[in-house]
């Protein structure tokens, strides 16, 4: 379980409570984090009532009938409404996931959401990802090539290509970036497990010709040694993959190479 931590010098306090909806029969009770810059009053947990009923199953269904029918000014990002976006990650009854694939069916008794943990937060429940943007920009996470480009396109053996599956899954959600309590503590320093799987998915692809600048980029005592196989990161990834296996991966690659 994933445990959200203050910003520095902030009290978390009781907000509104917002009743059950005239005539509802079937309800799920939502506590929700709420913190806004444009007041400089302590976060808040706001409680709501949601009309099963009236909305879909997911949480992020329930989310939105809260916007669309209480609290218009309840901040969250999403936009595929299918595990794809990635944009709708975040911490429900204490484990970071997509609000849009888990079901209010999965959690049992009030659902409490707060932010991705160990972040900054821009709003509510909208965390700030400069930082681990930067970071995916510095593995620079695109195909780079010397031979000449081919007049069609870069051809791969199906073998080859099998060799990115678990990698080109990552929707960067940032869940497992978030719960991994080596990036809590140095999250200036060390990359964290969804950059680096990104830097493995490159690594791990035959057309790509970069394989030695890359591992030149994480030849560093905190960018990828930091990790020290906790597991959080696989345990929360709501796209099944494994960010620890792709950690180790590289961690070896860097072995063969120091062995030439
Ligand atoms: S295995 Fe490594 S990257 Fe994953 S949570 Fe643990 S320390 Fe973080
Ligand atoms: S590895 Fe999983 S949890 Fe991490 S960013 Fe990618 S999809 Fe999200
Ligand atoms: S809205 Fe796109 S992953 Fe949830």
């Amino acid at each position: 379980m994933v445990e959200f931590t203050l910003p520095k010098n902030s009290t978390l306090t009781e907000g509104k409570v917002w009743g059950k909806p005239a005539g509802a029969t079937k309800t799920r009770e939502f506590r929700i984090y709420r913190w806004s810059p444009d007041d400089d009053s302590n976060p808040r947990m706001d409680t709501f009532t949601v009309p099963t009923e009236d909305c879909g199953p997911m949480i992020l269904d329930a989310l939105l009938w809260i916007k669309d029918n209480v609290d218009p000014t309840l901040t969250l990002r999403r936009s595929c409404r299918e595990g794809i976006c990635g944009s709708c990650a975040m911490n429900i009854d204490g484990e970071n996931t997509l609000a849009c694939t888990k079901g209010m069916e999965e959690v049992s008794g009030t659902i409490t959401i707060y932010p991705l943990p160990h972040m900054p937060v821009i709003k509510d429940l909208v965390p700030d990802l400069s930082l681990p943007y930067a970071q995916l920009t510095m593995i620079q996470p695109w195909l780079q090539t010397e031979t000449p480009e081919p007049q069609k396109e870069w051809r791969q053996s199906h073998e080859d290509r099998a060799k990115l599956d678990g990698l080109y899954e990552c929707i960067l959600c940032f869940c497992c970036q978030t719960s991994c309590p080596s990036y809590w503590w140095n999250p200036e320093r060390y990359l964290g497990p969804a950059i680096l799987l990104q830097a493995y998915r490159w690594l791990a692809d035959s057309r790509d010709e970069a394989t030695g600048e890359r591992l030149e980029i994480l030849e560093d005592p905190y960018r990828l040694y930091r990790c020290h196989n906790i597991m959080n990161c696989t345990q929360t990834c709501p796209k099944g993959l494994n960010p620890a296996l792709a950690i180790n991966a590289i961690r070896a690659m860097m072995v063969k190479r120091s062995a030439f």
